[in-house]
């Protein structure tokens, strides 16, 4: 087997390191083999090579709470890291000599599980003699587009997600600039209540969709929280409570939901989000116009999304329309890239190692973990706790 720690680094475009990824900060065991390819200076340039992408989802194990329950994400973490590693090696077809180092989300996430995939990557790190690296979990959502379409720094991200909802100019590695977030609840967490309501499936952001495709998005004319105000923070806890609201009056009145009713219901809240998502990022757009140059040669500037809630049809249309208006290209990578998966933690620590950066083995887990260290918190914790 050929270690690409054989290959010739240095130079333009020569060399690439080997990645193992661990991901276990919710509820998605990962883990993933990934190529990153090393340019000039030895930085890693993308996209990158995805060898192996292993993601055991737990959805079975909470869907009957509505909800991720930490404990038994915890344990389903610990039984199954190690069968993820064992798949995502063979599948990639190389043993742990193949490999360059080792990188796992130290956080920021559910703590149990955050701890089990340390602990797995440190026991694999110190028995195959491979460095270590610790990684933000936000920051694998975060750097995606370089790996899936080798964007260059800078580029805007809208990471939408069950537990994260933020507007992040991404400068650089470790530099992350917040232009905006959600002050209560995340989107997909909004969508999961409103499914949850409804009597539909978890997770509910599918369901919802799912549902809204046969709807009339102007029957019920929800808000549009926070778009009186200036700035690009967003909020959608009095979304959902509206959305009750009017579900819960119809239920009074008439004994029940029918079929077209609970359609009406999911499109008119789709469209609320998926509009003020849309201005919000505009306004984040104009900023990041204002504020930053567009990368030496590139098409002009890109807004990136990810997370589970990019997988929505009306929402990444709503996007698209919105930069097209402002000049952006629309990067959205494929929905298995936006969603948790260990790929993103594998690149994220190539970036790093390429740097030269190592953890010890004294790496803690974090439950909290801000990508923008320097902006202000905010209200919000959403449904995993304030993760940024
Ligand atoms: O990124 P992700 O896999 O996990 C984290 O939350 O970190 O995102 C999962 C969230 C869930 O809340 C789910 O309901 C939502 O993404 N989601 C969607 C769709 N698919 C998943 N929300 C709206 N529309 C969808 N099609
Ligand atoms: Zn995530």
């Amino acid at each position: 087997m050929v270690s690409s720690r054989d290959l010739p680094h240095g130079g333009a475009a020569t060399g690439a390191l080997t990645v193992l990824g661990l991901e276990s900060t919710c509820d998605e065991t990962a883990a993933a083999v990934v190529r990153a390819p090393l340019g000039a200076g030895r930085h890693v340039v993308g996209p990158g090579v995805i060898l192996s992408s292993v993601v055991w989802g737990q959805e079975g194990l909470h869907a009957a709470f509505g909800g991720v329950v930490p404990e038994i994400a915890a344990r389903a973490h610990a039984e199954r890291l190690d069968l993820c590693v064992e798949a995502a090696l063979a599948q990639a077809g190389v043993g742990l000599d193949a490999l360059d180092g080792v990188s796992v989300a130290a956080g920021p996430g559910l703590i149990g599980g955050v701890i089990a995939g340390v602990m797995t990557a440190k026991g694999l790190a110190f028995g195959a003699g491979l460095p270590l690296i610790g990684v933000n979990h936000l920051e694998g959502h975060a750097l995606t587009p370089r790996l899936t379409d080798g964007l260059a720094f800078p580029y805007l991200l809208l990471l939408v997600s069950g537990g994260h909802c933020q507007l992040l100019a991404v400068d650089g590695l470790g530099a992350c600039a917040r232009l905006g977030g959600t002050i209560d609840d995340a989107p997909g967490e909004a969508f999961d209540k409103i499914a949850k309501h409804l009597g539909l499936g978890y997770p509910g952001g599918p369901e919802v969709e799912r549902e809204a495709a046969g709807g009339d998005p102007a029957r019920f004319p929800f808000p549009r929280p926070l778009l009186d105000r200036p700035g690009c923070d967003v909020s959608f806890s009095g979304l959902k409570t509206a959305v009750r609201r009017a579900a819960d009056a119809l239920i009074a009145a008439q004994g029940g939901l029918t079929r077209a009713d609970r359609a009406d219901l999911c499109a008119g809240f789709q469209a609320a989000v998926a509009e003020t998502l849309a201005e919000k990022a505009a306004r984040a757009m104009r900023l990041f116009r204002e504020t930053r140059a567009a990368p030496e040669g590139a098409p002009g500037p890109a807004l990136a999304v990810a997370g589970g809630v990019a997988a929505n049809g009306a929402i990444r249309a709503a996007l698209g329309a919105r930069a097209a208006a402002e000049g952006f290209r629309l990067v959205a990578p494929p929905l298995a890239l936006c969603t948790d998966n260990a790929a993103m933690i594998a690149w994220a620590g190539a970036e790093r190692l390429a740097r030269g950066e190592r953890s010890g083995l004294d790496l803690a887990a974090r439950a909290r973990w801000p990508l923008d260290a320097g902006a202000a918190p905010l209200l919000g914790a959403g449904r995993k706790g304030a993760k940024g």
